[in-house]
């Protein structure tokens, strides 16, 4: 059966000290989680230390976007080849801010999404919806079309290393969460979809994270619905009582 995964994005915070900080906080309190696999994702300069650090644990440690291109002339691009080599093992693919402020495209994201796989990482694939799609009530069909090109040619084994996460644009960041119905009836939605697509045993095994404005007073809510899988945290992903907190709601 799925798994529970609380996954943190960081996004561009904490110097590299600060960083490390964290991992050894998290690392110390991980022995109080046990029904949540946890997954933390600092910037690419840290990924090789933290790597060394997690070496004797079960938490997973993720990369926050990697490149298109396999290898070559693509100044300041970083290949999944490079992330696997310093010990990473999940990438985040598709979150709102990459397609908002660097223009990227669900054909974009199936490039990576591919390459990522073929390079042993599991990515964790975002969709969502803008507040003004939720208003005009066309959250469902975005997150379809979203769903469609992102994993447009991803064979069933390829898919077999896919977590998504459900990230409505208007709860990140913002302290307005998806209610726990409203993250239900969509989660539902996105495993009918890839159960349309892929059949019902692989989705029933997908881990479909909830994301946005995620927190220590709504996790256990959220959590209770029976097709939210866990969470990809950012702003309470920064601290660790916090942190482990939503990973001790299930
Ligand atoms: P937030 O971010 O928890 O700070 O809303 C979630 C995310 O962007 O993944």
């Amino acid at each position: 059966m799925r798994k529970n995964i609380v996954a943190g994005n960081w996004k561009m915070n904490k110097n590299f000290p600060e960083g490390i900080e964290l991992i050894k906080d998290i690392l110390e309190q991980s022995k109080n989680v046990d029904k949540a696999e946890l997954i933390v994702s600092p910037p690419y300069i840290f990924l090789s230390e933290a790597a060394s650090l997690l070496s004797n644990s079960t938490i997973g440690l993720a990369a926050q976007n990697c490149s298109n291109q396999e290898s070559g002339a693509y100044t300041g691009e970083i290949s999944s080849s490079m992330i696997n080599s310093v010990g990473a093992n999940h990438v985040i693919l598709g979150h709102s801010e990459r397609r908002a402020y660097y223009g990227e495209t669900d054909e974009l994201i199936n490039q990576k999404i591919k390459l990522c796989i073929a390079n042993s990482l599991k990515p964790i694939v975002c969709c969502g919806e803008v507040l003004q799609e939720r208003e005009n009530e066309e959250h469902f069909t975005v997150v379809a079309k979203q769903l469609k090109g992102m994993f447009e040619n991803v064979s069933p084994e390829e898919f077999k290393n896919v977590i998504i996460a459900y990230e409505p644009v208007w709860a990140i960041g913002t302290g307005k969460t998806a209610s726990p119905e409203q993250a239900q009836e969509i989660h539902e939605f996105i495993r009918e979809t890839i159960k349309n697509s892929y059949g019902s045993e692989l989705a029933n095994n997908l881990s479909i994270l909830y994301g946005g404005s995620c927190k220590p007073s709504n996790a256990k809510e959220i959590f209770a619905k029976p097709d939210v899988d866990g969470g990809l945290i950012g702003g309470a992903a920064l601290n660790a009582n916090d942190f482990i907190a939503i990973a001790q709601s299930f």
